[in-house]
Formats: C-alpha cells, structure tokens, sequence
C-alpha cells in the first residue's frame, strides 16, 4: 500500500464512524492537499498523508491528553511506528504549540517543529477547509472556529493568538500557488 492510502485507511478507519463530520473535513484537507502537488515537488506525498492524518487525534479510539495534535502523533509514532517527518507535521499542525498550555513542553520535546514550508503547507490546508470539508478564505475558517467553540474557548484563544501567523503562512502559499507556471494545452 502507498504511504498516501495507508494515511487515508488510517484516517478513515479512526473518524468516519465516531465523527462523521471531522471525516468529512478531513477529506476536504486532503483533497486540497492534492492541488498543491505542482508547489510541493518530492513532499506531496508526506503532504497529502499530513492532511489525511492531522485530525485523527480526535479519534476517541487513542484520545488521551485531549490535546489532538499530540495524541495523534503520538499515536502515528508509537503504534504506527509512521515516519519522524510525518509525526512532527501532525503534532504542529496549523500553529498547535499555541493551544498546547500545559503540554507545550511535551510538544517541543517529543516534536521538533517541521520545516516551514511543509508547516504552511498543512496550514494552507487545514485553514481553507471547513468542518463539512467546504473551501473557505482563511478569514472565514477563523471565525467560523471562534463561532464553534465561543469566545472563551481555549481553541477559539489559542486560534485568535495564531491567527497572524495561520494568515501569513496561508498567504505564502497562495502565493506560490499563483506564480506556477500555467500548463498550457498543446492540439
Ligand atoms: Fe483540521
């Protein structure tokens, strides 16, 4: 199996059923994943398995600190034994360090941050998707967020603290989305 239809089997197997809706919008992350293949070269394949495996988690099956990036890398480390790369990715998806409190340092220290191009490719991902797994502007998929979770929230914080940094990230890639060359087609 590819590294990319183990992520998706995994994914699937941890959130369709107990959360239908984060599976939706997990598929919509992965799907947009997929369109930055042309930007990504040799890691659209880490990319495209980042996305389908950031919100697993969720997944009542292996929640266990209820912080969802470090349980879902800890999981993708210890029982799927996935690539550092591929964990690192998971556990600091879309700016989570501002919403880990208590364990920032079990964070760090377990995961190095990933490399920033990679980081905002997920970002990209992650923030242009919304929870039916719809395309939303970056600026709809925050305050969709604050709207979900209320003013008070520990995620609807940390998303407000990280939101200039989730919009800069979001923005470098859009715009090296828009500076590839356009494929044109040949009769
Ligand atoms: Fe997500």
């Amino acid at each position: 199996m590819t590294r990319t239809g183990w992520a998706e089997t995994t994914a699937r197997n941890l959130l369709k059923a107990p959360l239908p809706r984060r599976w939706a919008h997990t598929q919509g992350v992965a799907a947009t994943a997929r369109t930055l293949a042309g930007i990504l070269g040799d890691d659209a394949d880490l990319l495209i398995s980042a996305a389908w495996l950031h919100d697993i988690g969720y997944s009542p099956a292996l929640a266990a600190t209820g912080f969802h990036p470090l349980d879902g890398a800890r999981y993708l480390r210890d029982t799927e034994h996935a690539g550092e790369l591929l964990c690192r990715l998971v556990a600091h998806h879309s700016c989570a360090i501002n919403g880990a409190a208590d364990l920032a340092s079990d964070l760090l220290t377990e995961f190095p941050p990933p490399p920033g191009h990679l980081a905002d490719a997920l970002t990209y991902c992650d923030m242009t998707t919304g929870p039916d797994g719809q395309t939303m502007t970056i600026d709809q998929r925050i305050a969709e967020i604050i709207t979900r979770y209320g003013p008070g929230h520990l995620v609807s914080r940390a998303i407000t603290t990280s939101a200039p940094d989730l919009t800069a990230a979001v923005s470098r890639v859009a715009h090296l989305l828009s500076a590839q060359p356009v494929t044109q087609s040949t009769r």
